[in-house]
């Protein structure tokens, strides 16, 4: 049965109403308008749905809004604009690491837990944090490459 909920998108509040079990995948998208995170697989195995749920890096598409309570969800859409992009962002472009971009969403939300949770985190471990994402482009070499290039902008690697 359809519930209010209030969710704490990027620092701003919405109302949603939908069934508790209802992925928050479908409420960013259907209700909230952020079409950034994509549909993939739906059964949490491509990762292109990714978001951070305070902090952590999370699959929308198995994800129940019922279960959220007030935590802080950020969807790309909160990491930066056109005009002021995140330097992951930026790193994304200058490596020119997307094809289809459909992966890329998912893929930059990985690396922004990584490179929160790791500052000092080498190839190694950029290639094992996306190891679950999967790009069917197949630009794997870009993207580590625009990872490993935002963590040094940022000053961390
Ligand atoms: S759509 Fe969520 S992991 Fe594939
Ligand atoms: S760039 Fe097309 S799926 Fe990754």
């Amino acid at each position: 049965m359809a519930q209010k909920f209030t969710l704490n998108v990027n620092g701003k509040t919405h109302s949603v109403e939908a069934d508790p079990d209802m992925p928050l995948l479908y409420a960013l998208r259907d209700d909230i308008g952020l079409n950034n995170p994509r549909f993939g697989c739906g059964l949490a195995q491509c990762g292109a749905c990714t978001v951070l749920v305070n902090g952590k890096a999370t699959r929308s598409c198995v994800t129940p809004i019922g279960g959220l309570g007030n935590a802080e969800i950020t969807t790309i859409e909160g990491l930066g604009t056109i005009e002021k992009p995140h330097a992951l962002q930026k790193a994304f472009i200058d490596e020119q690491a997307a094809q289809c971009g459909y992966c890329i969403n998912g893929m930059i939300m990985k690396a922004k837990e990584l490179l929160d949770q790791k500052p000092q985190a080498t190839e190694a471990d950029v290639r094992e944090a996306l190891a679950g994402h999967l790009c069917r482009c197949g630009t794997h070499n870009r993207i580590v490459a625009a990872v490993l290039r935002a963590g040094k902008q940022m000053g961390r690697i």
